[in-house]
């Protein structure tokens, strides 16, 4: 199944589709690819992103990736680049961090997009920086968190603060507490880039969120869903905006585990994304097709209260699929296999929300190995 493979009679809406992708492995090198004709091709590879990229945010207005380091040496880098026709990726800036960083995105200011955020997971931080990025870009803020015991599970042993989400208004930053089963709010100060927090919503322990997203009703509804990587499931959370925040209150959990199948002690829930009224949550090695195909969980949002219902399993055609993204029509996903460092193009039927067929798969570098922090680290479209 490695390799670049085109798979005959694929059944595509449109077979001229063509886009690239960019890959980030925990090796170094990142991966420009290109979709052209059903088929993935390796275009080239970049480094800059220090010795652990783990996390990719991309701009595709500005055409401005961001990829952050989770060097866990005590110091790393985040790093911007342009990117180009076949995802050609051209350095543009770099600062150094302390390192360890699992997710970053920027925020703020008159055009949301004046400070810089991550999220630093074995030291229990967040942090921020004012843009531009450069050498010489200095931290404006530095938040550590505590708890006052250990949770129920045994990673659980302080705050992990695994995302520094941003809400729909972009007025707050949310921060799903992998190690404190909390979720963090943050009041984004424009002017200022500071931080303030403002509310904590308390999770179920042993939950262990790692990631959320935020889903709107067309009569307003809103709703925010969180993946759980140490309970693997997956919770939905009512959410109000009230004294000058963002509040949370969670209403449903459900397992990310498909019908049958059970968590081994090794599985961990990884991603989670939203597309219309579907919801799709990673999971890390269930096992779900077979002992290196895992699944990735589907659910229907009713339109009217956003509450999940179990659909179905796709195929994930990948070992611990870290990280996944929809393309912008709906019509494919790319995944990214940590432990079998692919990438698969894997076809999404728009009306019925289900995945179908590998397009095609490709490797990039050494395999990983299981349970260990190598392999494939994110994947974004470049479309
Ligand atoms: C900042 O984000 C908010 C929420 O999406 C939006 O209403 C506002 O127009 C954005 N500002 C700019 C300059 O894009």
């Amino acid at each position: 199944m490695i390799g670049s493979t085109l798979l005959a009679g694929a059944g595509l809406a449109s077979t001229a589709y063509g886009a690239s992708l960019v890959a980030s492995t925990f090796s170094g090198p990142l991966y420009s690819l290109t979709f052209n004709n059903n088929q993935l091709a390796n275009a080239g590879q970049s480094s800059g992103c220090g010795t652990t990229p783990g996390w990719l945010e991309y701009y595709a207005d500005s055409k401005e990736l961001y990829c952050f380091d989770e060097s866990w040496s005590g110091k790393g880098v985040m790093t911007k680049y342009s990117v180009g026709t076949n995802a050609k990726l051209s350095q543009s800036a770099t600062a150094s961090t302390s390192g360890n960083d699992v997710h970053g995105q920027l925020y703020g200011g008159a055009n949301n997009r004046s400070f810089i955020a991550s999220a630093q997971y074995s030291p229990s931080t967040i942090t921020t920086y004012k843009l531009p990025l450069s050498g010489s870009a200095q931290q404006i803020q530095k938040e550590t968190f505590s708890m006052s015991g250990k949770g129920p599970n045994s990673r659980q042993d302080k705050p992990h603060p695994h995302e520094v989400a941003l809400d729909p208004t972009k007025n707050f930053i949310v921060v799903p507490d992998l190690g404190a089963d909390v979720i963090r709010v943050f009041r984004i100060d424009h002017s200022t880039g500071k931080l303030t927090s403002c509310s904590t919503a308390q999770h179920e322990k042993g939950a262990g969120p790692r990631h959320i997203k935020f889903w709107k009703s067309d009569a307003g509804v809103q709703v925010a869903y969180t993946v759980n990587e140490l309970g693997n499931s997956v919770s939905a959370w009512s959410v109000a905006y009230s004294n000058n925040c963002l509040n949370l209150a969670r209403t449903q959990t459900l397992t990310s585990i498909p019908p049958g199948k059970r968590a081994g002690t090794g599985t961990k829930a990884a991603e989670v994304r939203l597309f219309g009224n579907f919801l799709y949550a990673a999971n890390r090695a269930d096992g779900g097709f077979s002992s290196t195909q895992d699944s990735i969980a589907i659910y229907t949002i009713n339109p009217t209260s956003g509450a999940l219902t179990w659909l179905d399993a796709g195929n994930s055609y990948s070992h611990y699929p870290r990280t996944f993204e929809i393309n912008k029509d709906g019509t494919l996903v790319a995944i990214g296999g940590q432990t079998s460092s692919n990438v698969a193009i894997v076809e999404r039927d728009v009306a019925t929300g289900k995945l179908g067929k590998l397009v095609s798969t490709i490797q990039l570098g050494s395999k990983g190995r299981a349970g260990e922090e190598d392999g494939l680290s994110a994947v974004v479209w470049i479309d």
